[in-house]
């Protein structure tokens, strides 16, 4: 595997050792939607902590509330009651401004539904955070997105429109696009729900070699054994509840 291109110091981070914060902290974590007018509790009392550098996949039913939670904790949705500190921000207290400067510094994001914009180039899609912030010269976007791309075994689609992508070329161009400025928390949901065997072990691979190198913090929505394996804990969520311990 070619090693990634360093990233520059303006985008270098405190290692775990040096992270005296919890990534992620929940308490009595709840999210009520309204359905035809009645209330539903997706999320009816949560409780996680998960440390710098850990690697946690969060496993339930379908409709468990696992996606609304990592749209919350993915600072995307701010509708919650409860806490919910994010590297020690009550992200309910972030403006609108500070929120989304929060969400491209600190969180990378790969979609259930990929949400790649397809009126860009793949390479477009993936450079995008780096519109945003992290100090990267153009020059150097391109080479991390291109280094990304060639990793996750997608060289020569720099220029292919998504839309003419499979599920899992299409998945895989989320995941790049998640991993351009090596964000301290990587939320997946679902991350190798489209793929073969393979590639998912392949994307495994990707994310652990970040995680081994940047001391990233791994949050794995997933149906899929083999990624909770890969996990050092696995949390259940039920009825809008967590609980530690494996699936149903
Ligand atoms: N935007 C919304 N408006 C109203 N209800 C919602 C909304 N999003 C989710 N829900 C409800 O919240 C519950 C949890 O949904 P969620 O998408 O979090 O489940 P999930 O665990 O991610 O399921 P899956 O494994 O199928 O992706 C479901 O009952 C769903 O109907
Ligand atoms: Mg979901």
């Amino acid at each position: 595997m070619t090693p990634l291109p360093a990233l520059p110091a303006a985008v270098e981070r405190p290692g775990p050792a040096t992270r005296v914060v919890a990534a992620l902290s929940a308490r009595g974590l709840k999210r009520r939607y309204q359905i035809d007018g009645r209330p539903v509790d997706a999320l009816a009392g949560v409780d996680i902590e998960v440390q710098p550098g850990e690697s946690v996949a969060i496993v339930g039913k379908s409709g468990a509330g696992k996606s609304t939670l990592l749209n919350l904790i993915g600072a995307l949705d701010r509708g919650y009651e409860g806490e919910l500190r994010v590297f020690g921000r009550e992200l309910r207290t972030l403006s609108d401004a500070e929120l989304a400067r929060f969400r491209n510094q600190q969180i990378g994001f790969v979609f259930q539904a990929f949400h790649l914009l397809p009126q860009l180039s793949v390479g477009r899609n993936v450079m995008l955070p780096a519109a945003f912030g992290g100090g990267l010269t153009d020059g150097e976007v391109e080479t991390r997105a291109r280094a990304l791309l060639a990793e996750l075994g997608l060289s020569d689609r720099f220029d292919q429109n998504p839309a003419q992508m499979s599920g899992g070329e299409r998945q895989r161009v989320a995941i790049a696009r998640a991993l351009l400025l090596e964000p301290p928390l990587l939320v997946c949901d679902e991350p190798t729900g489209s793929l073969d065997a393979e590639t998912g072990r392949q994307i495994l691979a990707v994310l652990a070699d970040v995680r081994a190198r940047r001391g990233t913090t791994l949050l794995l929505v997933t149906h899929d054994p083999a990624v909770a394996r890969s996990a050092d804990r696995t949390i259940t969520l039920a009825g809008g509840r967590s609980a530690a311990g494996e699936a149903a």
